[in-house]
């Protein structure tokens, strides 16, 4: 039995996944484009689900030698692709198709043969101000007389897409905000409905759609590195209304890397000096990271893996002074195709130097889709769960996320092996089924 878990007895039966699941997407740009394309593309059999630990991932149960590995969606009651049903908001008019032929991820001839599908799916006008997002300006927005007022009209939105659907998730995929500290208003629910209704400052609008999705009972997903649900008054909202909420930033390329190569290194207790990351990508996500408020946010989320990784508390002489720096430049010629650097200096033996270079040529939104549609499917399971819906966050989906959000006084578990365990054990544990620690001596009795 692991240390962190209590042991394979059965909880209470989870819901089953009867019937439609709405999924309620911010912002119809290149990642959500991407999902919902896929998604419709991998139901009419046109491509695999490449990357979706939901749709092709397995899971061990019992002994190595019992050779018994079904995938996780036929062990666990997942809502199935073809009862997914999507909606969204921008604050651009663009129908699904349109944006995704904006966005170029994917090619002319599989939007073409999804493009009566796609063009259905229409935003909702938006909640947005532009003081958050500095380089985006759109005309497809609502109006209110304060941000409460705007909190209720989404809240209609929710409560109208329900009349036509079994279930709802809502997911984040819209533009990264600029850097916001919490303050006062984010410390309980009453002092932030005071300030939706003051207009506080610090409410940017991603708060207001998590806030309306959490009211509503809606588990939310943040893709962004805003905050947005990392505060007490959004956990408490969680907690109390059983929508379950987990990290931010989708963990897709640099990152996932970091935390695949960092973990390796500590545990042959290899030193590192420093850690250079750059990025070149042109799509509209660097476009609006080129503002350096909205940088900011972004570096703030990409910088907590190693410190949390490294341990340099613990380590001294091999983590204390390591330096890392992030850059993410804009270049429009490369758009989706992000390119990331990453330079390692590293030291071993008696302190003797080595370098490690990392080139990934990757596409953003390729690598973003799948964690999306995971995201969404695990957290409906989560609602669904008795065990899992009221405790707000779920810390084991940290796997998906670059910022895994986690309880007061614990420190996030960035490590992709350990996350990838946890989310395993999870739902072994609450399938009944007994957890797996990989100790393995009973194999040599
Ligand atoms: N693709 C990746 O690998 C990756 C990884 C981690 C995080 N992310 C984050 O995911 C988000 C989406 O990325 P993308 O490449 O799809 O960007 P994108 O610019 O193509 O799409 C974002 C969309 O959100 C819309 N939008 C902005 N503010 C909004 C609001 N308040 N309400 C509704 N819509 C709004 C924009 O009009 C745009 O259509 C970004 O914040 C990005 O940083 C992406």
């Amino acid at each position: 039995m692991g240390i962190e878990e209590q042991g394979g007895q059965k909880a209470s039966p989870i819901a089953p996944a009867t019937g439609k699941l709405g999924v309620m997407v911010v912002g119809l740009g290149a990642v959500a484009t991407t999902m919902i394309a896929g998604v419709e593309a991998i139901r009419r059999g046109l491509a695999k689900p490449i990357g979706s630990l939901t749709q092709m991932g397995t899971i061990r149960l019992g002994k190595r030698t019992d050779n018994k590995s079904p995938l996780i969606k036929d062990f666990v009651p997942l809502a199935k692709l073809d009862d997914v049903v999507f909606t969204g908001w921008d604050i651009f008019e663009d129908n699904v198709y349109e944006s995704a032929a904006h966005a170029k991820v994917l090619d002319e001839k599989t939007l073409e043969q999804l493009k009566p599908f796609l063009e259905t799916i229409k935003p909702l006008p938006a909640v947005f101000d532009q003081y958050y997002v500095k380089r985006l300006n759109g005309t497809h927005v609502k109006t209110g007389k304060n941000k409460r007022d705007l909190a209720e009209q989404l809240r209609a939105d929710i409560q109208a897409f329900k009349k036509t659907v079994d279930r709802v998730v809502m997911i984040w995929a819209a533009s990264t905000e600029i850097f916001i500290e919490p303050t006062a208003v984010h410390q309980s629910i009453e002092a932030f409905e005071a300030g939706l209704e003051n207009n506080d400052i610090a409410i940017a609008p991603s708060q207001i759609y998590a806030y309306a999705a959490l009211s509503e009972g809606v588990p939310f997903a943040n893709g962004a590195p805003n905050l947005t649900v990392d505060f007490p008054a959004m956990v408490e909202l969680s907690k109390r209304n059983a929508a379950p909420i987990c990290g931010k930033d989708f963990k897709t390329g640099q990152t996932l890397m970091k935390t695949v190569l960092a973990p390796a290194l500590k545990a042959r207790l290899l030193g590192v000096r420093g850690w250079f990351s750059t990025n070149i990508l042109g799509n509209r996500d660097g476009e609006v990271l080129d503002d350096p408020q909205s940088f900011k946010t972004k570096e703030e989320s990409k910088l907590g893996s190693l410190d949390y990784i490294f341990q340099p508390e613990l380590y001294p002489d091999l983590y204390k002074n390591l330096y890392h720096k992030i850059r993410i430049n804009y270049y429009p010629p490369r758009g989706d195709d992000k390119e990331a650097w990453d330079n390692i200096d590293i030291f071993g033996w008696l302190g003797y130097p080595m370098q490690i270079k990392v080139n990934f040529l990757c596409r953003d939104s390729i690598l973003a889709a799948p964690i999306a549609l995971d995201l969404v499917l695990f957290l409906d399971l989560a609602k669904r769960t008795p065990e899992l819906r009221s405790l707000g966050i779920q810390e084991w989906l940290s796997f998906y996320l670059k910022s895994p959000q986690s309880a007061p006084g614990l420190y996030p578990e960035h490590d992709l092996f350990i996350q990838s365990m946890k989310l395993k054990n999870t739902l072994r544990h609450i399938m009944g089924a007994d957890l797996i620690t990989h100790l393995g001596l009973e194999y040599y009795d």
